[in-house]
């Protein structure tokens, strides 16, 4: 391909940009050893890299086109905070491993002529069960931020969750997806703030608040080499410190952060007994991952679980988000509704967790990627592939609607 010379001298800013990113080093360690030429090298396989990358989301084949995307053209910083796992990054294969440990069995001469993906939820339907689950600081990857999220969740008629850690306050988002929303629950120390929130929250009509309780703690390294407080690039932006941080983040532009502080280090079945006391709307945990805390959830009254292990960002040296599913539908045995997330990219790997019996499955960084990409449309494409790809699935297993897929279409 002969190149003009106007976008030559883009493609080779951009290599110089990035020669910094997350992806040269990489590159970088993978040609050391290939000695005198390896500078060369290293410019000739990204400028091939480039190359490959898709230029608009219709070009998208698969949600990982969009990471190939973010991976030449984030902020490294934005990259990590966004990418990174627990400790050694483990889990975020082990997630995906998950998949391969369920067998799909399709039924043949079916008429699938025509296939229903919709849901319901909480009496909300949805055109799939494809939901976007809750993702802090959203402007981080495009300024439209949760905004652009919400637009696309309506494009797609899709369920929305939005967490506390937003850029844009619920009433915003609401407004833009125009539908109620699910809102993602952070506590903070301060009760009566917490509350507060949760009341607005419920006057925007959002059907169901989802308390996280799976980072009691947790060590995240790859952010931590990019610390806004010590990073000079990363100060041309960021003020330092939590104060800084927290302002940014809209339900709490007006918080007196000198006496606030977030965390669920101190957090225990209590607090589910105040929320269910506190609100009206569904309250759902995120983060369960065994059928003995699943059981704890029903003698609560919980109205929902969210299996999860935040995207690989929860504890290290656990199963896979998929392979926890099972015993927690059994302790639950269909009383309330389960959805999963943490690994899934793929039409099967939604078609498996709705095979087991979840009743949908949320995905997190695969709509950042869209996201940072594309904005809104980047989100759309997202959502239109791996909407198709579970159309594909289910016509393969003789599946005509989301209640037709049952524990027969799947062997572990
Ligand atoms: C950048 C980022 C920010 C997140 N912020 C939150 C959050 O504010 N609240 C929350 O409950 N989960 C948060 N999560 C976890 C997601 O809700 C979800 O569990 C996870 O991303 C799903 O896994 P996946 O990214 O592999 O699809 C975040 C995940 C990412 C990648």
């Amino acid at each position: 391909m002969r190149l003009r010379r106007s976008e030559r001298e883009s493609r080779r800013a951009l290599l110089r940009f990035i020669a910094a990113s997350p992806l040269a080093c990489g590159l970088g360690a993978a040609l050391a050893p290939r000695g005198g030429h390896a500078q060369a090298n290293v410019i000739d396989a990204l400028d091939e890299i480039l190359a490959a990358l898709i230029d608009s989301p219709d070009e998208a084949l698969n949600v990982f086109d969009f990471h190939e995307y973010v991976k030449v053209h984030m902020q490294p910083g934005h990259y990590w905070y966004m990418a990174q796992g627990v400790d050694d990054q483990r889990m975020l294969t082990v997630n995906r491993e998950g998949f391969t440990k369920f067998q799909l069995l399709p039924r043949r001469l079916v008429d699938t002529s025509s296939v229903d993906l919709s849901v319901e939820l909480f009496g909300q339907r949805y055109d799939s069960p494809v939901f976007i689950a809750p993702c802090g600081a959203l402007a981080t990857f495009h300024p439209e931020g949760e905004l652009a999220v919400a637009r696309a969740a309506a494009t797609a008629n899709t369920l929305q969750i939005l967490s506390t850690v937003t850029n844009y306050s619920v009433e915003a988002v609401t407004e833009a997806r125009g539908a109620p929303l699910w809102y993602q629950l952070y506590p903070t120390t301060d009760w009566e703030f917490t509350r507060d929130m949760i009341q607005r929250v419920e006057a925007t009509g959002c059907t169901a608040l989802a308390l996280t309780v799976d980072i009691p703690a947790r060590n995240l390294e790859p952010i931590a080499r990019f610390s806004r407080d010590t990073n000079e690039e990363c100060q041309a932006c960021h003020q330092p410190g939590f104060e800084a941080a927290f302002r940014r983040k809209a339900m709490f532009a007006d918080a007196d952060l000198g006496n606030l502080s977030m965390g669920i280090r101190g957090l225990t079945w209590d607090y589910v007994d105040r929320l269910k006391d506190t609100t009206s709307m569904n309250v759902l945990v995120k983060g369960i991952v065994t059928g003995e805390d699943a059981s704890i959830c029903l003698e609560h009254g919980v109205d929902g679980i969210i299996v999860s292990n935040h995207g690989s960002r929860a504890e290290d040296s656990g199963r896979s988000s998929i392979e926890c599913l099972p015993e927690v539908l059994e302790a639950v045995n269909g009383q309330i509704p389960v959805v999963v997330d943490s690994g899934f990219r793929r039409g099967t790997d939604v078609f498996k967790a709705l095979a087991l019996g979840a009743s949908g499955v949320c995905i997190g960084k695969p709509y950042i990627w869209g996201l940072g990409s594309f904005g809104q449309p980047g989100i759309e494409r997202v959502l239109e592939i791996l909407n198709r790809e579970l159309r594909i699935v289910m016509q393969q297993m003789g599946t005509v609607d989301i209640a037709s897929i049952t524990s027969g279409s799947i062997r572990m």
